[in-house]
């Protein structure tokens, strides 16, 4: 990919007084301000409606915003074409809440995907040699990879959809909600997964929205909790924790009691 190759990019995500109106009258982003280091694991946090994953979906560019600018690894995303912009979803691995692996392909297929799609410089054994490399890195079993997705259970699901995120070795990773509707141990493995992975792939930026603040507040060094479309406090963990902000001490108390 052609970043700015001669200067150094702090920054893995800026996105700068962002403003977003579906109909033309009502402002879900309401003037967006976020830097998200590179290398940082960041967690957008904030109640239900608040922007969140609109915000997730702006960085990936599937929404433009009505006004204000971003930057990903560097790149104004306005100034990309389509096709480059296709090109450039590759510095991207994404893992939604339901993993949405394809149920008629096996899991090893199911990670081979993303290669036979972008990487045609590579032959069959090739792509396939990635594939298992990736499920080794998150830890499945050889024995599970002729399986169909119904054949496994949640939890290997899971890592069958970040083995497929990573496929394609993106610079950011991002996960929405990637625990919600988990039972606590699948939660607490998918949570331990996402470290291990970040921390497998140094200089990497994984970007994680997530409701489960305990877990955002373990794995995160950064944290960015939105309120009405903008964002309320960036921090770490502990800043969060000693804030004097009516609306982080009310969410931070709710969270963490259950
Ligand atoms: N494609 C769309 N068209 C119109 N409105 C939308 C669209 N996507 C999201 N919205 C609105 O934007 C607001 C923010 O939605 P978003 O999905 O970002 O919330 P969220 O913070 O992710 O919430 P949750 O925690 O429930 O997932 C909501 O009011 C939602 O209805
Ligand atoms: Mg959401």
């Amino acid at each position: 990919m052609e970043v700015q190759a001669s200067t150094t990019i702090e920054s893995a995500v800026k996105m700068i007084d962002v403003k977003k109106t579906f109909d033309g009258k009502e402002y879900v982003l309401k003037g967006l301000n976020l830097d998200i280091k590179k290398g940082s694991i960041t967690a957008i946090i904030g109640f239900s409606g608040t922007g969140k994953s609109v915000c997730l979906k702006h960085i990936l560019g599937l929404y433009k915003p009505t006004s204000g600018k971003i930057e990903v690894l560097g790149r104004d995303l306005e100034s990309m074409s389509k096709d480059e912009l296709t090109k450039f979803r590759q510095e991207f691995g994404v893992l939604f809440q339901s993993a949405a692996l394809f149920d008629d392909m096996t899991v090893l297929e199911n990670v081979c995907f993303p290669l036979f799609e972008h990487r045609r410089d590579l032959n069959f054994e090739e792509v396939e040699k990635i594939a298992k490399e990736k499920l080794h890195n998150v830890d499945l079993d050889p024995k599970h990879f002729g399986k169909l997705p119904s054949q496994i259970s949640g939890g290997m699901q899971k890592r069958t959809g970040l083995a497929r995120a990573l496929a394609l070795d993106p610079e950011i990773l991002i996960y929405d909600e990637p625990t919600t509707g988990l039972d606590p141990i699948l939660t607490e493995m998918v949570d331990d997964l996402i470290v291990s992975t970040h921390k497998r792939r140094p200089g990497t930026t994984s970007i994680m929205v997530s409701h489960d603040l305990y877990a955002a507040f373990r794995i995160a060094d950064t944290v960015a909790m939105l309120d009405a479309g903008k964002v309320l406090l960036v921090g770490t963990p502990e800043d969060f924790y000693k804030s004097e902000i009516e609306l982080v001490k009310r969410f931070v108390s709710k969270g963490i009691k259950h």
